[in-house]
């Protein structure tokens, strides 16, 4: 978690770094800091708990002089709560050098004793205070910052992205990384860095992906990359496909509201590229066919809303390339043994591409023989880097913290990726393709058509339940997932007790949660697909309604069987069995947004929440 950004160039730094941290403060927003180094050579440095605000006021009330080199971050508390003294950047030599962290440092305690015992004294609980006394005193003993941070960086363990500068280097950010994110935007006669391109990408859309274990210093006119020791690292720039308006409000009340709005681009999007002759071909996985062909089992592993997504995409995966598919939460997969083979293909599914538990458990599986695919919707994160093969999911820029756009996009993602296969492993029925392909094209209108028809009526009835205490979501089949992350959506921005439930599972438990006026969703698949399923579902719906549930049912257009049984009936448009979670999680995600603004809370930046999760 945490955003960093860092400015060398000929403007004034503060505005352009203020700038960058509002792009990241998605990454955290427990408290925000600068430091620049102004024309007269001294370093100034402000930081303030609270949200970027707090700091901009602090700045309007007493600025800082202009300088042209700058660092600034946004952070989300780990070592030490949420108070300025905590807030980076952390100064040391004398408060000459300033430095700002994004990660955990694992072995912070025995260092910041031999620091005390070398008579250093602390200002702050954080681990990165002790990484700045560390360079510093480096420093202090070399007079050049690039190799302070070659001293320290291998002596620190965990995850860091450490950035600095110091006032007797003017025109001079160097940073370094070990799992955690890095990127150089590269201007002209102006360089930046940043934990994501959202830093900079109004300045530059040429980029650099920094990578594990490197060290990169950046000056007006210069980006020298080594690694470590200092040996010199070749690194090629890439292009983001996306421009800064694409994460602007742009009008919308809240960054949630337009990632909504924009899901059925984020599918169209994904999907384009990716048809040919009515199949899907992915280019991205060119050369994989003989690894396709051989694979004998699957491992989706993700965290989150991509683990719900992975749910999904296991049923179509099965279903087309008829391979087994397993989920696991990545956080799970490594502290046990699972069995993984050179025939066990580990895909992983990231929005942020940045997720260390899903980071870890995709070089946990390569460590142990697997091959790797990510389905990853940030150019030049960590996870495809250390994959063998990605699908980019092209949902653009997702800024709130509840996932929307992504998780859309990651199932498609997904289904492609199930058609690609099935065709060459030769198990899909080129009809049966044709037709799926024909779904996923009709998908954006109709997932534009669920926005059209529910909205308005959705967010009334979240207006109306603006005081439950909780709410239950149940599905079956690729309707579970759908469940779990309607949940998911609920809790995280409206703070409300929910809970998704297989709905086969009721009767073996969570049944006595049902009393009187308990809110129950129930996502109905088609019975134009499964009579069984449907009916089945249709009864449990009967067995919450016997018990005095309010039922909130979603269904497709014409199901009146669930009309006797149901308080409130959403409907989504006539879609293929696999193709209905992607319509069916429109109105949860309307209804959680529309519940949390009606409680008047920050629907894009839920409390103790980061976007970007890069600590275990
Ligand atoms: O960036 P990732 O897709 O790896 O993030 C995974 C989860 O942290 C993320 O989906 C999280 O659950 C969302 N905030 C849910 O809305």
């Amino acid at each position: 978690m945490c955003g960093i950004v860092g400015y060398v160039g000929a403007r004034p730094s503060e505005d352009i770094l203020l700038a960058g941290l509002a792009r990241l403060e998605y990454r955290g927003y427990d408290s925000a800091g600068i430091a620049v180094i102004d024309e007269a050579g001294s370093l100034g440095s402000r930081k303030k708990a609270g949200k970027l605000q707090a700091l901009r006021d602090s700045l309007a009330e007493h600025p800082l002089p202009d300088g042209t080199t700058g660092i600034g971050h946004t952070r989300w508390a780990t070592h030490g709560g949420p108070t300025d003294a905590n807030a980076h950047p952390h100064l040391a030599d004398e408060d000459r050098l300033a430095l700002i962290h994004n990660g955990i440092i694992e072995n912070f305690a025995e260092l910041r004793a031999e620091l005390e015992a070398d008579g250093v004294s602390f200002r702050s609980e954080t681990d990165t205070e002790v990484a700045a006394a560390l360079i510093g005193r480096e420093y202090r003993r070399t007079g050049d910052l690039r190799t302070a941070f070659r001293a320290v960086v291998n002596r620190l363990e965990g995850a860091f992205t450490l950035l600095a500068l110091h006032q007797d280097e003017p025109g001079l950010v160097v940073a370094a990384r070990r799992n955690s994110p890095l990127v150089v935007g590269l201007g002209e006669g102006e360089n930046f860095l940043g934990s994501d391109v959202a830093a900079f990408v109004e300045h530059t859309r040429r980029a650099l992906a920094i990578g594990q274990d490197e060290i990169v210093a950046i000056t007006p006119e210069a980006v020298v990359v080594t690694d470590f020791e200092g040996n010199a690292v070749e690194s090629t720039p890439f292009e983001v496909s996306w421009d800064s308006a694409a994460a602007e409000k742009g009008g919308w009340p809240s960054f949630m509201a337009k990632e909504v709005a924009e899901q059925s681009e984020a599918v169209a999007n994904t999907i384009r590229g990716r048809i040919k002759d009515s199949a899907v071909v992915i280019p991205e996985l060119d050369g994989l066919d003989d690894l396709f062909r051989d694979v004998d089992r699957i491992i989706v592993t993700a965290c989150g809303t991509a683990a719900y997504a992975a749910m999904v995409g296991k049923y179509a995966i099965e279903q087309w390339a008829r391979v087994p598919v397993d989920v696991e939460l990545a956080h799970e997969f490594r502290y046990r043994d699972p069995v993984i083979g050179e025939r066990t293909l580990v895909v992983s599914i990231s929005q942020s591409g940045e997720t260390m538990d899903t980071l870890m458990a995709v070089k946990y599986a390569r460590e142990r023989g697997a091959r790797t695919l990510s389905i990853c919707n940030t150019q030049g994160a960590t996870i495809p880097r250390e994959s063998d093969a990605v699908v980019y999911t092209h949902a653009g820029p997702e800024v709130a913290v509840a996932s929307t756009k992504a998780f859309v996009a990651q199932i498609t993602a997904l289904l492609l990726l199930g058609l690609h296969m099935g065709r060459v492993r030769g198990s899909l029925p080129a009809e049966e393709s044709a037709a799926a392909v024909l779904e996923l094209e009709n998908l954006p209108a109709k997932i534009d058509d669920v926005l059209d028809a529910e909205q308005e009526r959705v967010s009334q009835l979240a207006g109306w339940m603006a005081d439950t205490r909780s709410v239950l979501f149940l599905g079956r089949h690729v309707g579970y997932p759908i469940a779990l992350e309607g949940a998911l959506k609920l809790k995280e921005i409206s703070y409300i007790h929910a809970e998704g439930f297989a709905a086969g599972e009721l009767k073996h438990g969570p049944i006595a949660l049902i009393e009187p006026g308990q809110p129950v969703f129930v996502i109905v698949p088609s019975p134009r697909h499964s009579a069984l399923l449907h009916a089945k579902v249709v009864s449990n719906i009967q067995e919450i309604r016997a018990r005095g549930a309010r039922v909130i049912v979603v269904a497709e257009e014409g199901d009146a069987a669930v009309l006797p049984f149901a308080d409130e009936v959403i409907r989504i448009p006539l879609a293929g069995a696999l193709f209905e979670p992607l319509l069916a999680v429109v109105p949860l995600q309307i209804f959680a947004m529309a519940l949390a603004t009606a409680k008047g809370l920050d629907v894009d930046q839920p409390r103790n929440l980061a976007k970007s999760v890069t600590v275990e």
